[in-house]
């Protein structure tokens, strides 16, 4: 066992962290989204703890009806390559490479009918902090994809936030994307801009709007932690995003939480209960 799992073990277990998550709920989720039969299925991040074997084995085995039925595209969390060794082997891709459209470029792209959905991977295995950082290659891979000519609505999907719940740059060392200023700068001398940015890593779910420079603001939509326990005590619950990309260039969005039974609309509208 790698240092790092025996401190991440610990956490887990002997400080009970993993209370706070549940596996009925994730089953939950996965019948919810079953019965929703999306277009595309987003899971941006963090399917493991530690990236052991078996969790991503477990994560297969629960995710197969979803893979069998409905387009799934994935981009890794800094849990999925949580060791030196995890990112090295490149362990998730190993299990889910078929759903990170990975095509040499260093970003996973993939089509799904008019929709370009991109991912980027800034997760890097570190001693003791949770942050990450988007290598150079990807940025300028970033920026080609958004000069090519694409029709219809873009997707940029990742597993940090690149702006916090109150808009600012979400680039702190212990947890946050240290060059998130870069891909801003990508994303302000882009043509193409994405029309959502999909995210996770913050277990609170939150909306907020990045704006460029030329005042062209993307949404940038953490759901939260879908595999959360129920924790109503707490304000905590697993969540999930449903984003309706229209034809006239708008967006609807809808978020469901976890009631202890199923995933139910969240009262007052997506993000309206600050869990
Ligand atoms: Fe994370």
């Amino acid at each position: 066992m790698a240092f790092k799992r025996v401190l991440g073990t610990a956490n887990l277990y002997l400080r009970g962290r993993r209370h706070d998550f549940s596996r009925g709920a994730q089953q939950a989720l996965i019948a919810h989204v079953q019965a929703l039969e999306p277009d595309l299925l987003l899971i941006t991040g963090d399917l493991t703890a530690q990236a052991l074997t078996a969790e991503f084995q477990l994560a297969l085995q629960d995710l197969q009806p979803l893979l069998d039925a409905i387009p799934v595209f994935m981009v890794p969390g800094n849990h999925d390559v949580y060791t030196g060794s995890a990112a090295r082997r490149r362990t998730m891709e190993r299990w889910f490479a078929p759903y990170m459209g990975l095509d040499g470029s260093g970003i996973g792209r993939s089509t799904i009918g008019p929709l370009t959905v991109i991912g980027l991977d800034p997760n890097r295995a570190t001693w003791a902090t949770a942050s990450g950082l988007l290598p150079p290659a990807q940025l300028e891979a970033l920026a080609e994809a958004l000069a090519e000519p694409i029709e219809g609505p873009i997707v940029l999907a990742l597993h940090y936030p690149v702006i916090d719940r109150h808009g600012e740059l979400y680039d702190h060392p212990s947890h946050g994307l240290r060059n998130a200023q870069a891909l801003i700068e990508v994303l302000d001398a882009a043509p193409r801009r994405p029309t959502l940015i999909a995210c996770g890593h913050v277990h609170h779910g939150f909306l907020a709007q990045l704006e460029l420079s030329d005042g062209v603001r993307i949404p940038v939509c953490d759901c939260g932690s879908s595999g959360h326990a129920h924790q109503p005590k707490r304000g905590r619950a697993a969540a999930m995003g449903l984003y309706e990309l229209r034809d006239d260039g708008t967006m609807h969005l809808e978020r469901y939480l976890h009631d202890g039974q199923g995933f139910v609309p969240e009262a007052g509208g997506a993000w309206a209960s600050g869990r």
